[in-house]
């Protein structure tokens, strides 16, 4: 068959194991050839491809980022887009399109395959937001990251008897900031699916003074909400393709409020794109490359419209619009997990 591959949407460690999988077994197993698309939906409309076989995916995957680039270009928003991206696929004679991103690249794809495009969705978000999945790639590097600065943010932090604020990314849902949270052992977790409450943030900082620690880190996603501000926090008011204006900054303002509060000196650090870059976890890697596996099989099953899931410790398939329906949000269990270590 002929197969066209592209990423969209924010990168993250873990896509290049996808694409090399995807052309490994294409080639290896079914004598598949393949093209690839550069920069997401954007290399479909300006018909920008890459050649993708043997020889261009070997040794890469342990590398971050994409060799295809990623972009976060909306197709309903270009006039005729959606007849563009259909006539460039057939003028390449594609059998079928993988499609590697989260929502919104996968949003393109129910759309395109509505059209009788046969698309094949991997789940991809460092957010792990995305419904339907039990995990995305990325997901992990992200989390031992972000996990890794909170570990190293302790000494410096209780060397000044500090506050010290992380701001991780997670835009819709607190998946990074719960799980780095608990595993590096933050004093307050903050998350977007919970009314952030001041004076419980102040009790537990000031919990830690009165137990003799007399410093305290605090994890917060990017989208998660203060009291006393309006809305998310974000960067200018520009929106992009899909309609996400840029987050960043809740970190630094919590960051007066527990100053203004306590009388503690309180500093914010925001990891933003470090927790996207460098090399995947051994973990991110081989859930990858399941998932690439699972594409092709999909493929070549003739089963299209279907986004690669994990289920458990087991791979599946959904159709692609159940996982765009709603975000997936951290459940009740682990904000448990993370009630019961709090005084
Ligand atoms: O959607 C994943 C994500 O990493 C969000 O957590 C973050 O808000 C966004 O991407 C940042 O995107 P960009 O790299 O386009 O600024």
């Amino acid at each position: 068959m002929r197969i066209g591959m592209l990423t969209g949407g924010g990168d993250c460690p873990g896509l290049n194991a996808v694409i090399r999988a995807v052309v490994r077994k294409g080639v290896l197993h079914y004598q598949d050839e393949f093209i690839g698309f550069m920069e997401g939906w954007r290399g479909v409309l300006d018909d920008r491809t890459m050649p993708l076989n043997l020889d261009t995916t070997t040794g890469i995957l342990q590398k971050g980022g994409t060799i295809l680039r990623s972009s976060r270009t909306n197709v309903k928003k270009i006039e005729d887009g959606f007849e563009r991206c259909r006539e460039v696929l057939a003028t390449h004679k594609l059998d079928a399109l993988i499609a590697i991103g989260g929502d919104d690249t996968q949003s393109i794809s129910v759309e395109l395959a509505r059209r009788g495009v046969n698309c094949v969705g991997v789940p991809k978000t460092i957010d792990n937001d995305l419904m339907g999945t039990d995990a995305c790639f990325g997901f992990d590097t992200a989390v031992s990251i972000a996990t890794e600065a909170v570990d190293r943010l302790h000494s410096t932090t209780e060397a000044h008897s500090r506050v010290q604020v992380v701001e991780v990314m997670g835009r819709d849902a607190g998946w990074i900031a719960i799980t780095a949270g608990i595993a590096g052992g933050a004093d307050v977790t903050l998350v977007p699916e919970l009314e952030i409450d001041m004076d419980e943030v102040e009790r537990l900082i000031r919990a830690r003074w009165e137990s003799g620690k007399r410093f305290a880190i605090v994890v917060v996603s990017e989208g998660a909400k203060l009291p006393h501000v309006a809305g998310q926090v974000a960067v200018g008011d520009k929106l992009d393709a899909f309609g996400h204006v840029r987050l960043s900054g809740i970190g630094q303002l919590l960051a007066e409020e527990i100053e203004r509060r306590t009388g503690y000196e309180t500093r914010s650090v925001n990891l933003g794109h470090t927790q996207r870059g460098g090399t995947p976890t051994a973990n991110d890697r081989m859930l990858a490359t399941r998932y690439g596996i699972a594409a092709i099989d999909l493929v070549h099953s003739g089963r299209f419209g279907r986004l690669v899931v994990l289920r458990g410790t087991g791979i599946g398939d959904i159709p692609i619009e159940d996982s765009i329906a709603k975000t997936r949000t951290v459940g009740e269990d682990l904000l448990e997990v993370m009630r019961a270590l709090q005084p």
